[in-house]
């Protein structure tokens, strides 16, 4: 199959080595250091665990910490691996200290999970055959590996599995300036030229993610390209932004929605996450893994046991933008 185009430049723009791999500084520093003990001892690297939300470099990391040990990186996901078989097939072709990548691992079945244990434990597989009094259990060694796992969502971790990782690591929202050096190390690999006004603007609208910063600056490329402008600076990255519905803050037009629809039509909150998917036409895990993170952490949004809250703060940043709100529910919002 081929890939879209879209996947093309993402593959391109990937940072391959640590040193390429901007921001999350205390996490790289920390990686930097298990990446030598591990290729100084001579040995597998413990088993890693990266979570954070969507775009913020899990895959990339995971990619590099092959590449620096010098070791083959085998992927797979959580939802993919449906039977036990289909881990165990994985496994045992796994070369010494090979990385088995499983992405989304939060997803992966209860029957799967389990014969990762002693695999991760002991390198070894516990396999079952057959059923009933013939069954039989067979022991099999395997390479030693390390696994790394790659999850939006930490708490949805059985913590027999989150306590096998050895390495625990988090990714964290990027700031604006980090943002911009993103941008700027992908607008020359994608030979867009940009000013550090023009980097910022984007890097400062990309609600912290890498992903989408990537993702808007080809867009705007597109508008400078169209426009016969040369370079991309601060005032055509903003126009190209707004008419992408991006707003000063970095917010599209489902983050919007989803703080509209709880003002509006919910006096604020609390209102149950499965009634704003519903309302939005979006998927629960959607609005959870995507949209809500990086509104709690804008202070738009409150998660409390009865359900969702807009603050004040999400109340005035609507009407500045001009858009029609409620006064009556945002007088009964708590602050
Ligand atoms: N620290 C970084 N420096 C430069 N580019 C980055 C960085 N982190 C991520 N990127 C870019 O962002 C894109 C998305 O990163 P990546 O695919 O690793 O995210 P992810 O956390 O695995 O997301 P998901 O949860 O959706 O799988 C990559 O193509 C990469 O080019
Ligand atoms: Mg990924």
């Amino acid at each position: 199959m081929t890939k879209p185009a879209a996947a093309v430049v993402d593959e391109h723009i990937r940072p391959r080595q640590l040193a390429d791999f901007i921001g999350q500084d205390d996490l790289r520093a920390n990686l930097a250091v298990f990446i030598r003990a591990a290729r100084e001892r001579g040995k597998q690297m413990d088993h890693t665990l990266f979570y954070g939300s969507p775009g913020l470099g899990k895959t990339t990391l995971a990619q590099i910490v092959a590449g620096e040990l010098g070791v083959n990186l085998v992927s797979t996901s959580g939802p993919v691996l449906e039977r036990s078989g289909d881990l165990a097939a994985i496994l045992t072709n796994l070369g010494r200290h090979d990385i088995l990548f499983v992405d989304e691992i939060h997803r992966m079945p209860p029957t799967v999970e389990e014969i990762l244990y002693p695999a991760m434990e002991d390198f070894k597989l516990d396999l079952i055959i057959g059923q009933g009094p013939g069954a039989r259990s067979v022991k099999i060694d395997l390479e030693p590996f390390t696994l790394v796992g790659a999850t939006t969502r930490i708490g949805l971790l059985t913590s027999p599995l989150r306590d096998r990782f050895g390495v625990i690591l988090r990714l964290d929202y990027y700031s604006p300036e980090e943002l911009s050096r993103i941008v700027t190390r992908a607008a020359r690999i994608i030979k867009a030229e940009i000013t550090p006004d023009g980097a910022l603007t984007i890097g400062s609208r990309s609600r912290g993610t890498p992903r989408i910063a990537n993702r808007l600056l080809r867009r705007v490329r597109d508008f400078a390209e169209v426009q016969g402008a040369r370079t991309i600076d601060a005032e055509l990255a903003s126009a190209a932004l707004k008419r992408m519905d991006v707003d000063a803050l970095g917010l599209d037009q489902m983050d919007r929605k989803i703080l509209s629809l709880i003002i509006n039509h919910f006096q604020g909150g609390p209102v149950g996450v499965k009634t704003i998917a519903v309302a939005c036409s979006e998927e629960v895990r959607t609005v959870e893994d995507i949209y809500e993170p990086f509104l709690i952490q804008c202070g738009f949004l409150k998660r409390t046991p009865r359900g969702r809250v807009a603050t004040a703060r999400a109340y005035q940043h609507l009407k500045r933008l001009g858009e029609d709100v409620d006064e009556g529910g945002f007088l009964t919002l708590p602050e």
